[in-house]
């Protein structure tokens, strides 16, 4: 008996959290993309992404190792290869090198969950 229990309640407690996460995460994606906008900024700074890229609205972020990314949130490709859409960005955040191997971006080892926030944040840089 327990498991359809268990996975009502599961839905129950993520559409909360997606409804917690207010409007702004909500306008970044689609509404199955449950990612924290807000949240992804700061992870944005703590992750020191500005090291090597130029990104709009963060203080500090003038890297230019990589790509600026003004305007990610509109581009057709990631890193010129992999179709943009929050989950591909999710995963690509989450490991670059998986994601197509030998470019120059490291994985870091940021979380599922760290790497969606950031996604649901790069997709408001319109
Ligand atoms: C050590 C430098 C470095 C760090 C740190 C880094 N990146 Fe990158 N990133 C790159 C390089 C280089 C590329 C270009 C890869 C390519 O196009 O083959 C790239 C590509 C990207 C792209 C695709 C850009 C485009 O124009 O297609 C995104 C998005 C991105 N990085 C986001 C991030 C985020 C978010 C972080 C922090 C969690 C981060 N990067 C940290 C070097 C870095």
């Amino acid at each position: 008996m327990g498991d359809h229990l268990a996975a009502r309640l599961l839905i129950t407690s993520l559409m909360g959290m997606a409804m917690i996460g207010g409007g702004d995460a909500k306008a970044a994606g689609p509404d199955n993309f449950n990612g924290d906008a807000r949240r992804g900024a700061d992870l944005v700074k703590n992750y020191h992404c500005g090291g090597c890229h130029d990104i709009p609205g963060v203080a500090g972020a003038d890297g230019n190792v990589g790509p600026p990314l003004h305007r990610i949130g509109t581009r057709t490709y990631i890193a010129g290869y992999i179709q943009n859409s929050p989950d591909n960005m999710a995963a690509w955040i989450e490991d670059p090198q998986r994601a197509l191997p030998g470019n120059a971006m490291p994985s870091m080892g940021i979380s599922q969950k760290d790497a969606r926030d950031i996604a649901a944040f790069l997709a408001t840089l319109k």
